[in-house]
């Protein structure tokens, strides 16, 4: 097993990985001086593969456990779904030493973090995420949140977990789609802050995509270290934790013109990750041979590497026009300089885009 700790003063925690480790939760919990009341929040696709497993191994542990469960989709991710959960909480009267377990992606730990960071003004809650995605990036950094009708995680809080539990072995049964969706992010952090990760991804491909233990341990390990250190030294993003986004300004206005519909989140940033070295390569920040290894690490990967031609590109200005409104006139640009490290770039204009944009659709 594998432990890393995310250093937050009062409010550090664990990110344990393991394989086989989902029976072990119970036993993890004991020391957190919970009240015997707790409850697991999971959607039916999971709970149905994992469920009896944590279930299980929480009540031999001692706790009394409530099951609360979500349909499985992005679109539950909302207010409504929140309220059921409390008004769950609330007819099983957990109580404010009471605790959630998340099981399952990103929606899943969303939602549950924001649930369980207003019930009762806080209460704990662990994570045990069973995406790639959600292993490697949302369930570490306390980043919760819900969406509203007029923009994707507009509700949410910053709210750490009490330990975040990762068994590989729940990749085995994600669909490929999603596992590949999840390492375009453990590629940003190849390129973001580590060319070792970024080079063990190039030579352990077949490896990974057959899900050998061993080799998946290593990038989810490799990927919490690098996100623990970012958010230990800036919590509420107010400067480095920023470069987690690398790609993810462009990614956003691709799933946002395509209406979330066309590609996974992972998708749009694999794309993003390309563009974006493109642009710091049209601004002479980094070499373009190295803008050339960054894309066809994500091709290798099945990944999409470039934006699809039937998207109208003054679709995509205005999205990121929006954006900018949205975060008081300036967008942010993660562009990198080499492979394992990036700049924050606040000078990309209009016009650049468009040559960017332009470039690329004229290349193919
Ligand atoms: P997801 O939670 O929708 O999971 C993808 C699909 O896989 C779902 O159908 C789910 O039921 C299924 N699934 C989950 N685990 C499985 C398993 N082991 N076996 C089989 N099927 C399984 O998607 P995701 O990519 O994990 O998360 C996306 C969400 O994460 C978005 O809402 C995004 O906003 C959020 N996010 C949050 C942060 C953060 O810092 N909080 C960071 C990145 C993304
Ligand atoms: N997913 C980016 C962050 O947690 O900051």
């Amino acid at each position: 097993m594998e432990k890393i700790r995310v250093e937050l003063a009062e409010r550090s925690y664990d990110i344990v990985i393991g394989s086989d480790i989902l029976r072990g939760i119970g036993d993890n919990l004991k020391s957190f001086g919970l009240s015997p009341r707790i409850a697991i929040v999971s959607n039916p696709t999971v709970f149905s593969l994992y469920g009896k497993c944590v279930s299980d191994s929480v009540k031999k542990a001692g706790f009394d456990l409530l099951t609360v469960t979500i349909p499985d989709g992005e679109e539950y991710k909302d207010l409504l779904w929140v309220q059921h959960i409390y008004d769950e909480l609330l007819k099983h009267k957990l109580d404010r030493s009471s605790a959630l377990i998340a099981l399952g992606g990103g929606v899943i730990g969303d939602i549950t973090g924001f649930a369980a960071s207003t019930y009762m003004r806080g209460i704990s809650y662990i994570q045990v995420p069973t995406t790639l995605l959600a292993q490697v990036d949302s369930s570490v950094g306390g980043k919760t949140g819900v969406n509203h009708k007029l923009g994707k995680n507009m509700i949410g809080t910053f709210w750490q977990p009490r330990l975040v539990w990762i068994d590989v072995e729940t990749l085995k049964t994600l669909p490929k789609k999603e596992l590949l969706a999840g390492l375009a992010e453990v590629i940003k952090y190849g390129v973001i802050w580590d060319e070792k990760l970024f080079d063990f991804l190039g030579v352990n491909k077949n490896k990974i995509l057959s899900l050998d233990r061993d080799a998946l341990t290593h990038i989810i390990k490799r990927s919490c270290e690098i996100k623990a250190e970012v958010v230990s030294r800036d919590e509420r993003e107010s400067g480095l934790r920023v470069i987690l986004n690398y790609g993810h300004t462009t990614g956003h206005a691709i799933e946002t013109v395509t209406e979330y519909k066309k590609y996974l989140h992972g998708e749009a940033v694999a794309i993003g990750m390309c563009l974006e070295a493109r642009l710091s390569s049209m601004l002479t920040f980094i070499d373009n041979n190295k803008v050339l290894r960054i894309k066809s690490l994500v091709e290798s990967y099945g990944l999409p590497s470039e934006m699809p031609a039937d998207i109208d590109i003054r679709h995509i200005l205005s999205s990121m026009e929006l954006d900018k409104k949205a975060v008081a006139g300036e967008l942010k640009f993660i562009l990198p300089e080499k492979i394992g490290s990036v700049r924050i770039y606040r000078g990309v204009d209009n016009k650049m885009i468009k040559k960017l944009l332009q470039e690329q659709a004229f290349e193919k």
